[in-house]
């Protein structure tokens, strides 16, 4: 066990947690931040995918020890009451099914909109393809991040 400070939503949290401990665990089970979501616990799903110095990333790969020093932001942080436009055009559209992936999916969709602010439907479908939705709302997902960048 280790001692950590941590820069999670532009909040200093000290966390005692094992050195290879997933970000994800320190997120939900420390700070409880549940917003991020456990699919699959080996970076197949996206399910847990936080900004870390505002690139999506899988919080359930990346040990605490390296997220010391770096800007976390999970779903929670992503706006005051739901305002950003991706969450936005995620009501518009009404994406949610089952909601379980959402969060990974907007965070996703959020850091690349800010690195691409006029995406085709081609580098929409790409930079959205590791994160899966087992309600399979894949066109509705397109569609908002469309919303979105509009
Ligand atoms: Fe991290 Fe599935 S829980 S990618």
């Amino acid at each position: 066990m280790a001692t950590y400070n941590l820069n999670v939503n532009n909040e200093k949290h000290t966390v005692q947690a094992d050195a290879d401990t997933p970000l994800l665990w320190v997120l939900r089970d420390h700070i409880n931040l549940v917003g991020t979501k456990y699919g699959c616990g080996i970076g197949q799903c996206g399910a847990c995918t936080v900004h870390v110095d505002g690139n999506a990333m899988r919080s359930c790969l990346l040990p605490v020890s390296q997220a010391v020093g770096m800007k976390i932001t999970t779903i929670e942080g992503l706006s005051e009451h739901g305002g950003h436009p991706v969450q936005q055009a995620w009501k518009e559209i009404d994406v949610p099914q089952c909601g379980y992936c959402q969060s990974g999916q907007i965070m996703t969709a959020s850091a690349f909109l800010s690195q691409n602010s006029n995406p085709s439907s081609s580098e929409i479908r790409s930079a959205m393809h590791g994160n899966i939705c087992r309600c399979a709302s894949y066109n509705s997902i397109e569609k908002a991040v469309k919303v979105a960048a509009e």
